[in-house]
C-alpha cells in the first residue's frame, strides 16, 4: 500500500488521519454501532485485489443497522464502489480488510436508539491470517456464554456485543489456548469468538442453526455451499452438544478473519487423530482458490477492486 491511507467519512473520501469523532459520540459511549469485515485477496498473476462477497456483507450491514434502528443512506452498489475506490487509492497490492461501520454520531449522553442520527464510515487495513490455518488451533469451551438473542441481537454485528467475544478470547489466550468456543445459555455449541463452527461426524458436516445465537456468517454460508456443490458432502444444521465436540472426526472454525481454520484440540482432547483432517484440508484448498478468484465457478463472489470506473463487475452473487 502507499504511505497515505484514506477513509470514507461524512459522505466523502478523506485522508484517514482526518476521519475522527468526538469522545462524546454516542457510539463511543454506548457501543451503538454495527460493522462488517470484508477480506480483499491479492491475486498476483492478475495484479488484482478481489473483495470477497462484498455485496452480501453490505446486505448484512443493512440488516444489522435495521435491527439497531439505524439507516444507511448509500445504496449497496455505492458502498461497493466506495470499498473498491478505497482499496485503489490506498494502493493495496497485498491482502487487506475493509471495515465499514454504521454508528450513532450524535454527541449526546443518554442510552437509547431512537431519535438519533446514524452515519457510516469505511477504511481498509492490511490483513494477514487472523488465526492459524495450517497447524490447527487448540480451543477451549469458554466460561462465557454467547450473548443470547433476547439479551442483544446475536445475528447483528454490533460493536458493543464484541465485549462478549473479547472476554472469551482473552480468557482462552491467557489460559494457553488459541481460541474460545462459546455455548448458548442452554448449553449448546454456538460459535467461536469471531468464527462459526463445523464438525465432521461420519461423513456429514454439522453446524449449529441460526437460532443457536450465532452470527449468520457469510463464510459459513460459503462453506456450506462449497461442501455440497464441490465436495458433495451432506451438510446438516442442528444443535450440537458440548461432548459432541470431543468425539467429532474433524472440527474447523470459519469466518472472514479465520477463513477455514482447523481445530486439532478441544478442552485438552485431540480432535480425531489430533492432526488436521482430510475433509478440512480439501475444503481449505477449495476455499482459498475461490476467494482469490481462481475458481471460475465462483468468480461472481469476487469483486475486482482495480476496475477504473462504474459499477464493480460483480456487485452481487
Ligand atoms: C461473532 C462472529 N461469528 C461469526 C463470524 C463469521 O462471520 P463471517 O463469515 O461473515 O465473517 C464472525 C466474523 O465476522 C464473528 O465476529
Amino acid at each position: 500500500m502507499t504511505d497515505q491511507a484514506f477513509a470514507y467519512f461524512e459522505g466523502k473520501i478523506v485522508p484517514l488521519s482526518e476521519a475522527k469523532v468526538s469522545v462524546v459520540t454516542h457510539a463511543f459511549n454506548y457501543g451503538t454501532g454495527c460493522f462488517e469485515g470484508i477480506r480483499g485477496y491479492w491475486n498476483a498473476e492478475e495484479e488484482q485485489v478481489y473483495l470477497f462477497r462484498l455485496a452480501e456483507h453490505f446486505d448484512r450491514l443493512r440488516n444489522s443497522a435495521k435491527i439497531l434502528r439505524m439507516t444507511i443512506r448509500e445504496s449497496t452498489e455505492e458502498l461497493c464502489r466506495i470499498a473498491c475506490d478505497l482499496v485503489r487509492r490506498d494502493g493495496f497490492r497485498e491482502d487487506c480488510y475493509v471495515r465499514p461501520i454504521v454508528y450513532l454520531r450524535d454527541e449526546k449522553v443518554g442510552v437509547r436508539l431512537h431519535g438519533l442520527t446514524s452515519a457510516i464510515t469505511m477504511f481498509v487495513v492490511p490483513f494477514g491470517p487472523y488465526i492459524d490455518v495450517d497447524a490447527g488451533t487448540r480451543c477451549v469451551v469458554s466460561s462465557w456464554r454467547r450473548v443470547d438473542d433476547n439479551v442483544a441481537p446475536a445475528r447483528a454485528k454490533v460493536t458493543g456485543i464484541y465485549i462478549n467475544s473479547a472476554l472469551a478470547k482473552t480468557e482462552a489466550e491467557e489460559g494457553g489456548y488459541d481460541e474460545a468456543i462459546m455455548l448458548t445459555h442452554d448449553g449448546h455449541v454456538s460459535e467461536g469468538s469471531a468464527e462459526n463452527i463445523f464438525l465432521l461426524r461420519q461423513g456429514t458436516l454439522i453446524t449449529p442453526p441460526a437460532s443457536d445465537n450465532i452470527l449468520e456468517g457469510i463464510t459459513r454460508g460459503t462453506v456450506m455451499q462449497l461442501a455440497q456443490e464441490a465436495l458433495h458432502l451432506p451438510v446438516v444444521e442442528r444443535s450440537i452438544d458440548r461432548s459432541e465436540l470431543y468425539v467429532a472426526d474433524e472440527v474447523f472454525l470459519c469466518g472472514t478473519g479465520a477463513q477455514v481454520s482447523p481445530v486439532v484440540e478441544i478442552d485438552r482432547r485431540a480432535v480425531g487423530s489430533g492432526r488436521v483432517g482430510e475433509v478440512t484440508k480439501q475444503l481449505q484448498r477449495t476455499y482459498f482458490d475461490v476467494v482469490r478468484g481462481r475458481d471460475a465457478r465462483y468468480r461472481q463472489w469476487c469483486t475486482p477492486a482495480y476496475v477504473a470506473t462504474g459499477t464493480p463487475a460483480a456487485v452481487r452473487a
